[in-house]
């Protein structure tokens, strides 16, 4: 292998990283896992047939889990307007600090839509949501057949740039580990304490 004299260590790039405080990581996450488990299970509930005894409990779960995301993704907006992310790598290029900016607001869109579009569905249509079973959620929008059909179309298309972010996404995380090694999963990430 070359030595590329020119790179500090892997274990100083990390030392030198900003990070994320333990809020803004946590919250990261339980979001990208809760993010996951609603996918799939939407990607199974309708897929399945209408009188399958399994299909209301994923839909309950599938709202849950949404409502549960929204929640966590506003606290989150309002930590980060209170705790700004910490300052990017000296050696980000410019182009690379904007696509990480403009991913990531669209990422909070995204997570926002999402979740408000279910559940403006759900209720114009009349159907209430419920917390895990727990107990419902206030019907606070009204029934209208119209309403629930626009909510319905936002809500199918959004997971497309949902899915194209989460891509983009993973793929600028093997870029910076893989290829810039500039220390940004270390962002999102707990402390090391080796790391000299
Ligand atoms: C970030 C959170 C959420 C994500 C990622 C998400 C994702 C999805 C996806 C991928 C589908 C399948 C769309 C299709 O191709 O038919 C779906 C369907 C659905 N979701 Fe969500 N969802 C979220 C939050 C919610 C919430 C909070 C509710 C309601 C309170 C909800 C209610 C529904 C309903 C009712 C459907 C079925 C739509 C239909 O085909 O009639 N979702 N969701
Ligand atoms: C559904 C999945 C995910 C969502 C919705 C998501 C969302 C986000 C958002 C919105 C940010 C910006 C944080 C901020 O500055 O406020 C972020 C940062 C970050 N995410 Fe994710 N993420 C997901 C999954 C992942 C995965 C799987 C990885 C690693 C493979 C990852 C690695 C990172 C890293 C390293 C950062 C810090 C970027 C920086 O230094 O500014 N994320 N994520």
């Amino acid at each position: 292998m070359l030595e590329r004299p020119e790179f500090p260590s892997r274990a100083n790039r990390s030392a030198e990283a900003a990070q994320y405080g333990l809020v803004a990581q946590w919250t990261h996450w339980i979001t990208a896992l809760l993010i996951f488990a609603a996918m799939i299970i939407a990607w199974v509930m309708i897929e399945e047939a209408r009188d399958n005894p399994s299909r209301p409990v994923l839909y309950t779960i599938h709202k849950a889990l949404g409502v549960t995301i929204f929640t966590i993704v506003a606290f989150r907006i309002l930590w980060r307007a209170a705790n700004p992310a910490p300052p990017l790598p000296a050696r980000f290029a410019r182009w690379e600090a904007v696509i990480a900016k403009i991913s990531h607001v669209l990422l909070y869109v995204v997570l926002v839509g999402l979740p408000i579009s279910g559940f403006i569905d759900s209720q114009a249509d009349g159907h209430p949501v419920s917390f895990f079973y727990l107990f419902d959620l206030p019907a606070i929008v009204p029934r209208n057949k119209a309403l629930s059909e626009l909510a319905e179309t936002a809500h199918i298309w959004l997971q497309w740039p949902l899915y194209a972010l989460i891509a983009l996404h993973i793929l600028a995380t093997v870029w910076h580990v893989g290829v810039r090694r500039d220390g940004v999963l270390h962002r999102m990430l707990p402390k090391q304490i080796n790391a000299e």
